[in-house]
């Protein structure tokens, strides 16, 4: 029997597909671990109260030991009271021949309200991990709103583009994806996103030295790895659900514990101007995270031309996103 308190987590679109597949993980205690009990305090538009009863009635019937209370709700206040961790998913999905940023007039609204409910009700060091899309820039206007929490706290998730990058490279080399390591996304969660393949390794040697194919790292492996979202899109009609949850997951185990030695994980975090890219965007960097759970950006990447032209594409991207929300971002 554990005697820990509760952490309480707020999950926004609770009863969409993605959220379909986040809470089960999340209240088995994937994140937490096997002895934190978790509160649930889910999130919906009024319109998706009732399917948000069944998912929780499905929940109920897990019959999980750790989860001690579930609320399902449209108030924010309520939603966002006092929660350590905030899971920011509801919003709507693209569809085929769409760019996430199409989204940003429907969906950036959306985050001014919940950034000022987090602000209003939250715990002052609440963990933000911004999932829905564009979830850069969404996660700046949340982040814009919630003066009272540390910036520092609002990320949006790259995770996803990790996972299919190192998936990617794993496949290529015939290994398992485990010998991938320092596979770092930078920039934005869009086709101008940068995934590094010249700093990973694989199996301990550099990855450059295993994947002879230099060409096809430049090209087709950065393309797939920019496109794998849409191609997802036009494959299953839906965008991806289940391992974007999965991803959410990642990104909160991996904010939450030290980082193992000689590995990163991609977080899209405010900029402190590291490597020239603006101070305040939300840019997915290379960062490890410290046993206080805290990340921190990594120092002295080696960047080659190559590299920093996509980098600063990316940025010159989330500028231009920035700009096209200044009216919401407060
Ligand atoms: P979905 O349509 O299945 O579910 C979204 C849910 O959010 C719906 O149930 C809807 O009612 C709810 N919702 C809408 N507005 C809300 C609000 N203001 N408050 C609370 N709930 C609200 O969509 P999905 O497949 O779960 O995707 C959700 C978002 O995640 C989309 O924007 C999608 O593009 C994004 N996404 C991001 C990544 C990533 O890697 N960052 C990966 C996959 C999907
Ligand atoms: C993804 O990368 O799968 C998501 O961001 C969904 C999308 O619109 O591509």
């Amino acid at each position: 029997m554990t005697t820990k308190n509760p952490i309480k987590v707020a999950v926004t679109g609770a009863a969409g597909n993605i959220g379909y597949s986040l809470l089960f993980p999340l209240a088995a205690g994937q994140v937490f671990g096997p002895d934190q009990p978790i509160e649930l305090q889910l999130l919906e538009i009024p319109q998706g109260l009732q399917a948000l009863e069944g998912v929780k009635m499905e929940l109920l019937d897990s019959a999980f030991s750790l989860v001690t209370n579930i609320t399902c709700t449209s108030d924010g206040d309520e939603g966002f009271g006092d929660v350590d961790y905030a899971f920011l998913v509801g919003s709507k999905p693209r569809g085929p021949g769409m760019e996430r940023a199409d989204l940003i007039r429907e969906n950036g609204p959306i985050f001014v309200g919940q950034g000022q409910a987090i602000d209003r009700s939250a715990k002052e060091n609440v963990k933000v991990i911004v999932v829905g899309n564009p979830c850069n820039t969404n996660c700046l206007i949340a982040q814009h709103q919630a003066k009272r929490v540390n910036p520092r706290n609002f990320t949006a998730m790259t995770r996803l583009d990790q996972n299919r990058a190192k998936a990617q490279l794993a496949l290529k080399a015939g290994v398992p994806v485990s010998e991938v390591s320092r596979l770092a996304i930078w920039g934005n969660h869009s086709p101008t996103m940068y995934p590094d393949f010249e700093n990973a390794m694989i199996g301990g040697q550099a990855l450059t030295d295993v994947i002879t194919d230099h060409e096809w790292l430049k090209s087709d492996f950065i393309k797939t790895v920019q496109q794998r979202g849409k191609a997802i899109i036009t494959a299953r009609g839906k965008s991806s659900a289940a391992s974007a949850a999965w991803a959410a997951i990642d990104h909160a185990i991996s904010w939450s514990r030290p980082t193992p030695a000689g590995e990163w994980v991609s977080m899209a975090v405010p900029s402190d101007g590291s490597y020239g890219i603006p101070e305040g965007l939300i840019y997915s960097f290379p960062c490890t995270v410290n046993a206080e759970g805290e990340y921190n950006i990594v120092p002295d990447v080696a960047l080659s031309s190559f590299a920093k032209e996509k980098a600063m594409a990316s940025a010159e991207e989330l500028l231009a996103e920035r700009d096209a929300v200044k009216d919401i971002l407060g």
